[in-house]
């Protein structure tokens, strides 16, 4: 065994990886473009965007010039009591694309702690106010992340399991689907009459992890109207929808009604580095805007606002706006459209789906649909043997890959897929 993958196997605990069983993992020794190199030589297509954290392709030269340049200025500095220009220039782009309503950013590390942010600053938004508010709603299925207040919000299951006693209460209604969507919204306002529901978070349009599932901005919009009545504090999760991926810079773009407080992290940096950021509206603020020292928000991460990851962002930012991105998700979105027309009858396809430059196709298996059914175990070797990285969610094959994809490379991972879908 190469002795990288031998210290790897001693040393390594991997993410959501069983210890033993697993496929041994593949050593990568650069990236570029939509490609993966590996260390034997193999060229792999990131279909899936590394964890749909990539924008603009691997090892990006603007991205990777910006953030030498930011090491060689200031790699990190204490973000209390202290402020650098790549964090307020970031909160300046970030402000000028966010629903119109947001005011301010707060600066995290990732998905899950963008996530924990909001739902702490809805929570404390009640609680500096001295009103008792203390449910909140969620939608099945959801994935938030991680830590506990993320995982509390998401859908309860064998990810969750081991940690069942310690999440807080969340009424979930069901998810959406196009023929059940009164019945949700039924379920939503009868929730509402309690006057106790604090906050309502969501995954705007589309939910990543349980299946690339999507719903209609015409529903969610129903939704946060009936939540604001209440005056119920409204959390867009666009941690994965965010920078482009639903086809607009953020699938709140799709709505009338805007959410008070937004969460964003993976592709705020093309993928390069790890950072989250929570915005919120004016009136968020205003609850923490006082000289009572006990109603600080007392949160933060010793890198919050990492000033290289602002330059990243920064740098990743200027791309995005940039025409010729724009016309690359357009692109995609289109490609897939035309895919998705192709396949959505073929008989072993329960349901094609697209929103932007994502991709789902929902298989029809045996067992129900979800994250731990089998057919992940075919799906993900097969198209690994044709170095094309689809990371399957159960019974759903998704692509999702970095904008800078070209037809050609598209065309192969949709050949790919119709091999797939004709011999399985
Ligand atoms: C909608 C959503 N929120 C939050 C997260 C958590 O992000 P992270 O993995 O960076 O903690 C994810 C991750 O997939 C996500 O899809």
């Amino acid at each position: 065994m190469n002795n990288l993958l031998r210290l790897d196997s001693e040393l390594i605990w991997h993410p959501f990886t069983p210890l033993t069983g697993s496929p041994q993992p593949i050593l990568v020794d650069s990236a570029s473009g939509v490609y993966i190199h590996t260390h034997d030589g193999r060229k792999i297509i990131d279909a899936v965007s590394s964890w749909w954290v990539n924008l603009h392709g691997h090892a990006n030269t603007y991205i990777a010039e910006a953030i030498a340049a930011q090491a060689k200025k200031l790699e990190h500095v204490i973000f209390a009591g202290f402020t650098h220009e790549p964090a307020i220039h970031l909160a300046q782009n970030l402000l000028n694309i966010l629903p119109a309503n947001q005011s301010k950013v707060f600066f995290s590390d990732n998905g899950s702690t963008a996530v924990e942010v909001g739902l702490k600053m809805a929570f404390q938004f009640w609680h500096n106010q001295g009103i008792t508010k203390k449910k909140i709603i969620a939608i099945k299925g959801a994935y938030h992340g991680d830590t506990f207040g993320a995982m509390s919000v998401g859908e309860r299951g064998m990810f969750t399991n081991p940690f069942s006693n310690y999440l807080f209460d969340v009424a979930f209604i069901d998810f959406p689907y196009p023929d059940k969507e009164q019945e949700v919204l039924d379920q939503f306002r009868a929730l509402l009459l309690s006057k106790e529901i604090g906050a309502f978070i969501f995954e705007p349009l589309v939910q990543g992890a349980s299946g690339m599932r999507m719903y209609s901005p015409a529903i969610l919009d129903l939704l946060l109207s009936a939540a604001k009545k209440s005056d119920v504090v409204c959390i867009a999760d666009e941690v994965f929808t965010g920078f482009g991926r639903t086809g607009k810079m953020f699938a709140s773009d799709y709505l009338n009604e805007m959410p008070d407080i937004v969460s964003v992290s993976k592709g705020i940096t093309g993928g390069t580095l790890p950072l989250g950021v929570t915005s919120c509206s004016a009136r968020i603020v205003s609850a923490f805007t006082t000289n009572d020292f006990t109603k600080t928000f007392f949160h933060g991460h010793s890198y919050t606002a990492n000033p290289i990851a602002c330059a990243a962002a920064n740098a990743s930012f200027e791309l995005l706006n940039k025409k010729e991105c724009q016309e690359q998700i357009s692109r995609i979105a289109a490609q897939h459209q035309s895919f998705k027309r192709k396949m959505q009858y073929h008989k072993n396809i329960k349901e094609a789906r697209c929103q932007g430059t994502i991709l789902a196709l929902e298989l029809k298996a045996e067992a129900e649909s979800s994250y731990a059914n089998d057919l992940r175990k075919k799906i993900y070797p097969f198209f690994l043997e044709r170095n094309i990285l689809l990371r399957p969610l159960g019974n759903v094959i998704y692509v999702l890959p970095p904008y800078v994809i070209t037809n050609e490379q598209l065309n192969e991972v949709y050949d790919a897929i119709a091999e797939f879908l004709d011999t399985f």
